[in-house]
């Protein structure tokens, strides 16, 4: 696949058919995440989960979290029986910076962190992974004992995660592509 190929083929895709993940594929994927621009050279930490007890620790601390935020729409999510936040997925790769408090450098982290995460998810779609974007499960880092669990510094934040497997849904993406929102200025 070239590049325009894999970023138009991208999906979501929260349909994972419990195979698991070469490590060797991983390792790719995580090489990719860590080779994204980062601003004022600050580091990004990929942290590739497989071990299945920290993967349902994941799902499990996000809905705890969610069912006690008081906001409803969470509480709702948190309180559902069937959803699984990492959707099944046999691996959780887990993008973080280090905690910081000027606002500079947390802006910095946030985008270098999404710059990350995006390398995992096109370099797992060019290796014929299924793969979602997620934010919500980063809650589950609120929990005390979920960093070391799942190999986090204490001193770093999960800005983003990238739930990805293999899956038997091989429809090609549909994307929306709103051409008003593309403006040429010349
Ligand atoms: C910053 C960010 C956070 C997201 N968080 C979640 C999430 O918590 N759960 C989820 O199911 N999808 C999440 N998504 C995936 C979006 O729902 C998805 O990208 C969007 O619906 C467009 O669909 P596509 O990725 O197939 O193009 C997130 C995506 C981004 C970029």
């Amino acid at each position: 696949m070239n590049t325009l190929e894999t970023i138009m083929g991208r999906k979501s895709n929260r349909a994972f058919n419990g195979e698991a993940v070469e490590r060797g594929v991983l390792e790719q994927i995580a090489k990719a995440g860590v080779a994204a621009p980062a601003g004022m050279g600050k580091a990004i930490y990929v942290t590739v989960v497989t071990n299945p007890d920290a993967v349902a620790a994941i799902n499990t601390a996000t809905k705890q979290v969610m069912m006690n935020s008081g906001v409803e729409a969470l509480v709702k999510m948190g309180s559902d029986p069937d959803r699984v936040p990492l959707y099944n997925a046999p691996v959780a790769v887990l993008v973080s910076a280090q905690t910081v408090e000027d606002p500079q450098g947390a802006s910095n982290n946030l985008s270098n962190c999404a710059a990350a995460a995006e390398n995992v998810v096109l370099a797992a779609t060019d290796l014929g992974l299924a793969s979602v974007y997620v934010t919500s499960p980063t809650l589950a880092f609120h929990v005390p004992g979920m960093k070391e669990k799942c190999g986090i510094a204490d001193d770093q934040t999960v800005h983003a995660i990238v739930a990805l497997g293999y899956s038997d849904d091989k429809a090609p993406a549909v994307k929306h592509i709103n051409e008003a929102n593309i403006k040429f200025v010349e």
